[in-house]
Parts: structure tokens; sequence; C-alpha cells
């Protein structure tokens, strides 16, 4: 059975963590598995988005493995969050937009992991947490930068300095997810999202991404011109003249 399971539909690829004996924990061959599942969609020129989920019910995905990591010196620790964050640039980074079906437990790594994407949907059983500091360490896949990004400081500081589980509600409050549905509504949630990334003009997406992400560390002006250029350059084309004109002749574009 492979660690990371890859099923796609309409350029939709999903991507599920595949190690339920251990709630999906991340040890050093599911991040390397998930690493190399995500450098393979990155040269991808069909690809629409990507969704990522756990195994099973009950996780997302439990954490860094705490059993891998127990006896690591300084520098295998660095070695192993060195992995993680690779891997999680990767997702960070692909060019289509990334959702976290969070299916369940997402803690520490877990909910590092989910913070890489670009945004998340809970289901109404899942939970968030940083315990880190319970284990007599800090984050190391990225929570103390990107949960502060998302969440704000205080409430990164709130979360990583009490380890304290919140549940999909509390998640949606603070922003950490934008959507929950019930465990019921998953697989139709997840259809209707491929649905709706698989019908909309892929470039126009990439570029949209682009835009948000890349003017993220501009200054206002700057970002505004970069979205004027890409705005722009969504002009030269087949996608644009096919968007419009299907609207003026009312039927669906065909991207
Ligand atoms: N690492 C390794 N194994 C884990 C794990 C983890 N993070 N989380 C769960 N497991 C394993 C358990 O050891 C158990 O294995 P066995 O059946 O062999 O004993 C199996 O998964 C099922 O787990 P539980 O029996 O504990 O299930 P539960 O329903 O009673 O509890 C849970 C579920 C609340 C998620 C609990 O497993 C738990 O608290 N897990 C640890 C969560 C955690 O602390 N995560 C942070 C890790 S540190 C980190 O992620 C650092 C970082 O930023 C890099």
């Amino acid at each position: 059975m492979s660690l990371i399971e890859q099923t796609e539909n309409a350029g939709v690829v999903q991507l599920t963590l595949n190690r339920p004996e251990a709630l999906n924990a991340l040890n050093s061959e599911l991040i390397v598995a998930l690493g190399s599942a995500l450098e393979s969609l990155e040269a991808r020129d069909d690809l629409r988005g990507v969704l990522l989920t756990g195994a099973g019910e009950k996780a997302f995905v439990a954490g860094a493995d705490i059993a891998e990591m127990r006896d690591k010196t300084p520098e295998q620790a660095r070695y192993f969050a060195n992995q993680a964050l690779v891997a999680l640039k990767r997702l960070e980074t692909l060019p289509v937009p990334t959702v976290a079906l969070v299916n369940g437990y997402a803690l520490g790594g877990g909910c590092e992991l989910s913070l890489a994407c670009d945004w998340a949907i809970a289901t109404d059983n899942a939970f968030f947490a940083q315990p880190e500091v319970g284990l007599g360490i800090i984050p190391g896949f990225g929570g103390t930068q990107r949960l502060p990004r998302r969440v704000g400081p205080a409430m990164a500081l709130d979360l990583i300095t009490t380890g304290r589980r919140i549940d999909a509600n509390e998640a949606l409050r603070v922003g950490l997810v934008n959507r929950v549905v019930s465990l019921d509504e998953r697989d139709a949630t997840i259809d209707e999202l491929t649905k709706q990334l698989s019908r909309n003009g892929p470039n126009a997406m990439r570029d949209a991404k682009r835009a948000i992400h890349d003017g993220q560390d501009l200054a206002l002006d700057s970002a505004l011109a970069l979205e004027t250029t890409l705005f722009a350059l969504g002009f030269t084309g087949e996608e644009q003249r096919e968007g419009m004109s299907a609207f003026l002749e009312k039927r669906k574009a065909s991207f």
C-alpha cells in the first residue's frame, strides 16, 4: 500500500496521506513520499488543483512522528525539519490552487501541513493544535512562521504557548480554515470543489494565485503593478477570448 494515494479527476489531483495506523503521523518516509509526489506534479501544465487529505475518518495528520523524533540529535532534528520544510515549500509553491481537507486531528506537523496549503476546509470532527511545547520542543515544520501569518501573532502565540486544542468551529472563527462541513458532506465537497477548479480558466487561476502570493511580499503599489501586468498578460492567450466569447454566446466556456 502506498504512503501517498493519488487520485485524479479533470486535472484536480487528490493526495491522501496514508499511514492510518499512526494517525498519518509524518515520519521521514511519509515526508519523502509526499515531497516526491509533489515534485512530480510541479512540472505538469495540465494540473488544475491539488487537494490534500488524510486516510480514515479520525485524523488528517496527528503530527510529526514522535517515536522517530525522540532519540534524534540536534543535527538529525535539523535534517528532519529541513526534509519537511522542503516538502511543504513544494506544496506552497505549486502554481495551482491547493486545498487541505482536514478530516480529523490536525496536530503539530498536521496543522503546519494544512497551513502550507492555500486554504483549508475542515470536517466538523476536526481538531487543530500546536502541542509541541508539551513535548519540550517548538513547532518545526513552519508553525511559528505560517501560523502567525494566517491567524495573526497574538492568536499564534495563544495556540503555540498553551498547546490547546481548538475544534473546527473555532478554527473557522480564527481563520485557520475557510469552511466547515459535516463529515457526511466530505465527498460532495470534494466533488464540488473539483468541478469548480476544473471548469475555470487554468491560466487565470495560476495567475491569480501568483498575484496573491507574490503580492504579499511587496509594497501595495508594486503589488498592484504586478496585478496589472498579469491582468494584461491574460489578454495574450486563447483563454480570455474563449471565456468572454462563451459568456456573450450564452454557452459554457471550454478551457
Ligand atoms: N507520532 C507517532 N505516533 C503517533 C502520533 C505521532 N504524532 N500520533 C498518534 N500516533 C500513534 C499512537 O502512538 C498510536 O500508536 P499505537 O497504536 O502503536 O500505540 C496510534 O497512533 C493511535 O493513536 P492513539 O492511540 O494515541 O489514539 P487516540 O485516539 O487515543 O488519540 C491523538 C489520538 C489525540 C491524536 C493522540 O494520538 C495524540 O495526542 N497524538 C500526538 C499528537 C501530537 O503531540 N502531535 C505533535 C507531534 S510534534 C510535532 O508535530 C512537531 C513539529 O512541529 C515538527
